[in-house]
């Protein structure tokens, strides 16, 4: 099993101080910047768009690791690459063509990221594993902070884990959403790689950002 990264959400910090807030996290730890991009219409919720992403981007080197909570996704992609992010992660719900969205991530020199949410189908991904970077399995319904992990979802992991594996790939897994330092403990055995937290790392032991992280990546 690889090394376990820690990609804590920005969705928990202060928004009025991200520039910051990001410094504190790559201090404490952090292995990843996780962004959450959301557009009031594929989930229930505004966040932040390519401009405020590309402001962010002189505070630290670590990867960001955008996830796009928008639809359709398609066009926007490039100001996403623009603005800075490392890894670009997309709903298949989200576009009308998955593969094409995943050759223009591509041709930006991006890795590519697909989200499962709870109710999707490994199959969504499992013919196309070896076209992308990264499976960013939804342990919640998108769309906010500080919800309850959905235990159920490690199912999948455990399956696409088995398949990579089987396959000898590189892809990788990411869980997102309700993360504890107890589930996550679980989702590294059914097979996660990465972890995204914001409320665990942002919130347990007073706000103690390098004893989360750290905790959360050694269990
Ligand atoms: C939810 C987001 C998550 C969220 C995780 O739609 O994708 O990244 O911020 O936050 P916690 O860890 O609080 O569930
Ligand atoms: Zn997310």
């Amino acid at each position: 099993m690889s090394l376990i990264k820690i990609s804590p959400s920005i969705l928990s910090a202060d928004f009025s101080k991200l520039g910051n807030e990001i410094q504190d996290l790559e201090k404490a730890g952090a292995d990843l910047i996780h962004i959450d991009v959301m557009d009031g219409h594929f989930v229930p919720n505004i966040t932040i768009g390519p401009d405020v992403i590309s402001k962010l981007r002189k505070y630290t080197n670590l990867p960001f690791d955008v996830h796009l909570m928008i639809s359709p996704v398609h066009n926007f992609i490039k100001d996403f690459a623009d603005a800075g992010a490392d890894i670009i992660t997309i709903h298949p719900e989200a576009t009308n063509d998955l593969i094409s969205s995943i050759e223009k991530i591509k041709s930006y020199n991006k890795k590519v990221g697909i989200s499962l949410n709870p109710e999707t189908s490994v199959d969504k991904v499992f013919s196309i594993l070896n076209l992308i970077d990264l499976v960013l399995i939804m342990s919640v319904n998108p769309g906010f902070g500080g919800q309850k992990f959905i235990k159920e979802t490690l199912n999948k992991v455990k399956l696409i884990r088995k398949e990579i594996d089987l396959k000898k790939l590189k892809t990788e897994i990411e869980i997102d959403g309700g993360i504890n330092f107890e589930n996550s403990k679980i989702a590294i055995e059914a097979g996660v790689n990465i972890i995204v937290s914001g409320t665990t790392i942002f919130k347990e032991n007073s706000g103690n950002l390098k004893k989360n992280i750290q905790t959360l990546k050694t269990g």
